[in-house]
């Protein structure tokens, strides 16, 4: 059997959302002439309580995106160390946007208040512009981990004060959400921008949004255009993101559970130990030999595929395509080991 664990990207599109995607519109959303597409945005924004959105191919491209659209060049961002911000999308605010990144490492995916404050800088003529902030929710490197509602607002209204943008990366924001129970706009509330991803738990095969102002988003449309990605006729992405939102939400709570059960097994096998609290879907845990090697091959050989070459770590993620019957397997070869 090949368990494929790398990653929640990794979704396939069900029946229902191929049905949809079949009967997506067809108009070019370069002219804004896609009904589709329009009505997603619209929908997206109103969901989130934002004036508008973005439909993009990717959540790098969101979020590159809404750098670009609130900030200049000589501005300064603050982000986590182990932001998907800033570990994995190339350094790119400082070639697209001409900012500096000035990573913190927040603890429990939040800077202290005092961290915020201290990272502002006073106008010099040899300082950059303290600008934006930004979060991320659920956290990846972080397990999936979901930050406490009333410390992030802590935080937000921090910064807020102290002038900056706030920004989250809410790639899985939804998997917070069905997990902490709370509502999308209470989070876009704390914020200026959002992204949040179709084409991880949600089920989409490809796409994302950013929701923000009407200014923001205005100029992130500029901006997309001239990072290639003006779409044509994305209309079976945005039919396909459209039943994701109606269909794939509540079921995250399952792909939560599955998680829960691998952990349970990584718990208790004495050679394994788990490295990150489990909030929604990710599974991280290490060997205590220190076999990293050794570890991955034995998963490799059962088809247990994974990644731990990013994190150092083993990173396990549940998705709407593992069952259960995937889970025992994965189950009885994490207790083998
Ligand atoms: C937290 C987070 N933000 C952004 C992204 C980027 O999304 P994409 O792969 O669609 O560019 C990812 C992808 O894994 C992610 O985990």
């Amino acid at each position: 059997m090949i368990v494929d664990l790398r990653s929640d990207v990794l979704t396939k599109p069900t029946e229902g959302m191929l049905d949809a995607m079949m009967s997506g519109t067809f108009g070019d959303d370069v002219f804004s002439e896609d009904e589709g597409t329009l009505k997603l945005q619209e929908k997206v924004a109103r969901m989130c309580g934002k004036e508008s959105a973005l439909f993009t191919v990717s959540g790098t491209m969101a979020n590159q995106l809404a750098v670009a659209s609130q900030t200049v060049p000589h501005d300064e961002v603050i982000l986590d160390l182990k932001s998907h911000i800033f570990q994995f999308e190339q350094g790119a605010p400082a070639v697209i946007s001409g900012v500096q990144m000035r990573p913190l490492d927040y603890e429990n995916a939040l800077p202290k208040l005092q961290e915020v404050e201290g990272a502002i800088r006073f106008p010099d003529i040899h300082h950059p512009v303290s600008r934006m902030l930004c979060l991320e929710i659920s956290h990846n490197y972080l397990g999936g981990f979901i930050p406490d509602f009333d410390e992030l607002k802590a935080v937000c209204d921090k910064a807020r004060g102290l002038g900056l943008k706030i920004h989250i990366d809410g790639a899985r924001i939804w998997n917070a959400i069905v997990a902490v129970n709370r509502g999308v706009e209470e989070y876009a509330s704390l914020c200026d921008s959002m992204m949040f991803c179709f084409s991880k738990g949600l089920g989409a095969p490809i796409g994302s949004i950013l929701v923000g102002s009407k200014d923001t988003i205005t100029r992130a449309h500029y901006l997309r255009k001239g990072l290639g990605g003006g779409w044509r006729q994305p209309g079976m992405l945005a039919a396909a993101a459209d039943y994701a939102l109606d269909n794939n939400i509540e079921r995250l709570a399952e792909d939560h559970g599955r998680a829960k059960t691998i952990a349970d097994a990584v718990e208790k096998n004495p050679k394994l130990r788990l490295t990150r609290r489990l909030d929604t879907n990710m599974i991280f845990f290490t060997v205590k030999s220190g076999d990293l090697q050794g570890c991955s091959e034995y998963l490799e050989n059962k088809g247990i595929l994974h990644d731990w070459k990013h994190f150092n770590m083993f990173r396990l993620v549940t998705y709407l395509n593992i069952d259960d019957a995937m889970v025992d397997y994965t189950v009885k070869a994490i207790l083998d080991y």
